[in-house]
């Protein structure tokens, strides 16, 4: 039997039969505005309300990390966590020595250097990468990027932390990567995306794949208010 975790998004738990695999790595793949950073930071402050756990949130984007401003409104979210180091937030960006004077090339060697210092630092039980597409899509060349994914891959099971990995990808295209390896140091794909339905533009979500698993393979509407994530029936709505 495997050890599930609760991803504290009640309705995803139900369709995924109580959770995700305790020590998983999931691929969150979806286009702008589909609620990827949002899913994701549901199951880190889930965790952090009812396990007393810490949890690690690597951005790529400085908008995300602005959007604490806008998480302060989610009833799930409590800045607390962020001052006693529950819930920590960080900018890979700005923390990763890149090879030119614009930080558009990373060394893989070296984004994996910072991922360890991070994971051994604050010894996270989940970690959030949002995005693994904005890494991959610094690395100069496609072999770094497999390297960099198998290295990754291994670290965070050598680490033993539960993680979900936001994939960029385009609208409406239904691929989960950008190049094609992030599936396989995966076990599980989630995926959001939008569908226009009576002329208004409404969220979706589909679990792909979780490895060991029963689950719904249905494609449900996902909803965000201030109390987070809800997943209602397409046909019901
Ligand atoms: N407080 C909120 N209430 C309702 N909807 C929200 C709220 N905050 C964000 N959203 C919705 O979530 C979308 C952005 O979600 P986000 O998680 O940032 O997506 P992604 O990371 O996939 O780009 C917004 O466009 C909006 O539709
Ligand atoms: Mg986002």
């Amino acid at each position: 039997m495997v050890e599930k975790i609760k991803t504290y998004i009640e309705d995803l738990d139900k369709i995924l039969d109580g959770g995700i695999p305790e020590k998983n790595i999931i691929l969150l793949a979806g286009s702008a505005g589909t609620g990827k950073t949002t899913l994701t930071m549901q199951f880190l402050c889930g965790a952090c309300s009812n396990m007393d756990e810490k949890t690690l949130f690597l951005s790529l984007n400085e908008q995300d990390l602005k959007l604490v401003e806008n998480f302060k409104s989610f009833s799930f979210f409590n800045e607390d966590w962020i001052n006693k180091n529950k819930l920590v937030l960080v900018d890979v960006r700005t923390a990763i020595p890149a090879d030119n004077p614009d930080k558009s090339v990373f060394k893989s060697v070296d984004v994996l250097n910072f991922i360890y210092e991070q994971l051994d630092r604050y010894k996270p039980k989940r970690l959030v990468i949002d995005s693994i597409s904005a890494i991959c899509k610094r690395f100069d060349d496609p072999d770094h990027v497999r390297k960099f994914l198998f290295d990754l891959g291994n670290l965070l099971l050598f680490k033993g932390c539960s993680a979900i990995l936001v994939s960029e990808v385009e609208p409406g295209a239904r691929r989960y990567s950008n190049f094609g390896v992030e599936e396989f140091i995966c076990d599980g794909i989630i995926y959001l995306d939008h569908i226009e339905k009576n002329y208004r533009l409404r969220k979706t979500l589909q679990v792909v794949k979780m490895r060991g698993c029963k689950h719904s393979e249905e494609q449900f509407l996902l909803d965000i208010s201030e109390s987070g994530i809800k997943l209602l029936k397409l046909m019901d709505h």
